[in-house]
């Protein structure tokens, strides 16, 4: 190209470039707004309209000692940390690993010998050695054969085809092990009463009961609409991390009682000799299986000296020290092509195939893609749902306990910036699914499971209902309100608060309550609200039904977020175990219940107004409302037309 020519050309092609630009950018734009995914990426008040507006109702907790506080699934004070939306996942594309395992056996995908020709395969087994910090690699089997059982959970496959591919893969499968397929309970185990059931929980990071349903709406509905699960409204972390979860949950007590097991201070022991479930399990005659991703953090392992011993029969930790040492080289969260969350879902699956007719106790947690940030999770929604379908499919769920859960929610500042985002750290998912067997042969526990989704529960309690199900005591209906776990199997007591649940006051999600003048100006407001409302349902019915005022309040009673958990910042030291109370947040809105007589027909409604108040506004909500007088002939004129009006109106025809 002559010389002078050239910077000619090169404005014309930054111009070609920058008019393409444009052009794409309209064109996305008018993409975004046709198909609404712009509302999704920018967040509009669209969402909010979303069918699952509040979950956790104050209805529900009548005559509760703890009310939990109102929460929506797209709460304004949050939608800016779920603008960013991620980019799909996508692994190698190399194609389908070579190498698999098929319930303890080797296995050379047979689609890729046909393309590629003989497959000579090179199996490295990778070894757990002396504690909980080091792997090592076995002696290698040079020619390791389709078909032949696998020696270890985990090992390294080194491929080469008859074409010159090659291929080097870290595989985790579930080995057969003899010692577990023999392994018969302990003396007088199991416990005549033990409930038949296997154990699977998974859990997913920093998890919000929220979050969840917001990042993953279809295992959500999966759970609750198809399998029937249920998920506890006002279950209650007990401290700062996931520790403060995990102890709980699988030992039953706390960091601060258990002994020191902490990096660096003296006397501190390995952590084997704490009272972990799945020791329980396995004297049941349970095969038992845990992991989590994030081996460099592991929960017992970061602060904590982790295990000397190898705790339970299938170990993932392993895996993870040797597989997080090569993730530079993969596409981000996957492992050759398979994404890793995949991964690990397909191991427990492993699991079940390799006992079908053995007792198991699985736990697997899951941190990587919802630990450092909120919007990842929803890649993994549909992969989560395929695996409960594929568990339910395969009959696994009939006799087992299925747990999603999470640890805490969000704990970065950003998120604990308002005050539903502190609520939410607070108020971690924990949802169970019973087998629909068990519902017909256990239909006492359903029912106190049901009642208990609303009443103030917290990881003890999970602990609790393990040792419930190992030895199951039908003649106790009604949980000890003095003890601080109490199995989910029994009825929480109604009187339940956050001290008899052992939890400290600024983690109290129970809203702190002082009764209020029936003079106060926001109550009279609260009342009014009421009224407007009761006016605005019977609005269609006019003519026939009187408007109603108000006569008096009766009663009013104002619930506020505890001071303590708006005025906490955080931990102080790294083992959370001291809270930071200089916080300056202040709540956005309180809650008043009120007992209101209204005129004519002296109605008595017993209803809960949410007071906005930087907008000082006042909402009733038709859910919230109900009348505890009798009302007897006064709404006939449209009792059969409209039943749902007969608590609201006072037909016209009465007054002379
Ligand atoms: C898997 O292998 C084990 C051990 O050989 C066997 O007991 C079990 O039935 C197998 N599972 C399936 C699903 O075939
Ligand atoms: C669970 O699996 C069974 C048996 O395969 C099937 O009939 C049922 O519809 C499945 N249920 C759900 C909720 O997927």
């Amino acid at each position: 190209m002559p010389l002078l020519l050239r910077p000619c050309f090169r404005s014309l092609r930054r111009l070609l470039v920058t008019s393409v630009c444009i052009l794409t950018a309209i064109l996305t734009y008018m993409t975004l707004i046709q198909s609404g995914s712009w509302k999704v990426l920018f967040g509009s008040d669209v969402s909010e309209s979303a069918d699952m507006p509040f979950v956790i109702r104050s209805a529900n907790t009548k005559g509760q000692a703890c009310v939990p506080p109102t929460l929506s699934v797209w709460p304004n004070s949050l939608k800016a940390l779920y603008a960013r939306k991620p980019r799909p996942l996508r692994c190698a594309v190399a194609g389908p690993n070579w190498v698999h395992v098929d319930n303890g056996t080797f296995r050379i995908s047979a689609q890729f010998r046909k393309s590629h020709g003989h497959v000579k395969c090179a199996y490295t087994p990778i070894l757990r050695l002396a504690n909980d910090m080091k792997v090592v690699e076995g002696a290698t089997d040079t020619d390791m054969r389709d078909g032949r059982p696998i020696t270890s959970d985990f090992f390294k496959a080194n491929c080469r085809a008859s074409d010159g591919s090659v291929r080097d893969d870290l595989i985790s499968g579930i080995a057969y092990k003899d010692e577990v397929h023999k392994r018969r309970p302990a003396p007088g185990q199991p416990d005549p009463a033990a409930l038949p059931l296997n154990v699977l929980m998974f859990g997913f990071d920093s998890t919000s009961h929220m979050s969840w349903m917001r990042m993953l709406p279809r295992t959500h509905r999966y759970f609750t609409e198809a399998l029937g699960g249920v998920v506890l409204d006002a279950y209650n972390i007990v401290g700062d991390g996931t520790p403060q979860a995990l102890l709980p949950i699988l030992t039953g007590l706390n960091e601060m009682e258990l002994p020191e097991v902490r990096r660096g201070h003296s006397g501190a022991n390995r952590v084997d000799g704490h009272p972990w479930v799945w020791k329980r399990f396995r004297e049941a005659g349970y095969a038992t299986q845990w992991g989590e991703d994030g081996a460099e953090y592991g929960t017992f392992q970061y602060r904590m000296l982790g295990f000397k011993e190898q705790p339970v029969d299938h170990y993932m930790r392993p895996f993870y020290l040797a597989a997080e040492r090569q993730y530079k080289r993969h596409y981000p969260y996957c492992l050759g092509s398979v994404p890793r969350h995949l991964n690990m879902l397909n191991w427990v699956r492993q699991f079940f195939d390799m006992y079908p007719h053995m007792p198991k106790f699985s736990f697997l947690f899951h941190s990587e893609l919802s630990h450092d940030g909120l919007n990842d999770l929803q890649l993994v929604d549909k992969d989560t749902e395929a695996f409960l379908r594929a568990m339910n499919a395969s009959g696994y769920l009939d006799n087992t306990l299925l747990i999603l859960m999470a640890d805490h929610g969000a704990r970065f500042s950003s998120a604990r910036q308002s005050v539903q985002g502190k609520f939410e750290e607070r108020m971690p998912y924990m949802g169970f699914r019973f087998p629909a067997s068990f519902e017909r042969k256990y239909s006492e526990v359903m029912r106190n499971l049901r009642t208990n989704v609303h009443r103030l529960t917290t990881p003890y309690d999970i602990h609790a209902t393990f040792l419930d199900i190992l030895k199951y005591d039908s003649s106790v209906n009604q949980g000890d309100i003095r003890q601080r776990g109490i199995s989910l199997l029994k009825e929480i007591p109604r009187e339940r608060t956050c001290v008899d649940a052992g939890i400290d006051a600024h983690w109290c999600v129970c809203l702190a309550w002082e009764a209020v003048s029936t003079d106060d100006t926001n109550v009279k407001a609260a009342a009014n609200a009421i009224i407007r409302l009761i006016n605005e349902l019977t609005d269609v019915k006019r003519h026939l039904c009187q408007s109603l005022n108000l006569k008096y309040v009766k009663s009013a009673v104002r619930y506020s977020p505890s001071d303590r958990v708006l005025r906490y910042r955080g931990s102080k030291d790294r083992d959370g175990r001291v809270a930071d109370l200089s916080g300056t947040i202040s709540a956005a809105e309180v809650l008043y219940q009120l007992t209101i007589i209204t005129t004519p027909g002296g109605g008595v409604f017993e209803a809960t107004v949410k007071h906005s108040l930087n907008r000082n506004q006042f909402s009733a909500n038709v859910k919230e409302i109900s009348r505890i007088n009798k009302y007897g002939q006064q709404p006939h004129c449209v009792a059969d037309e409209l039943p749902h009006l007969r608590q609201f109106c006072y037909c016209r025809s009465q007054i002379q």
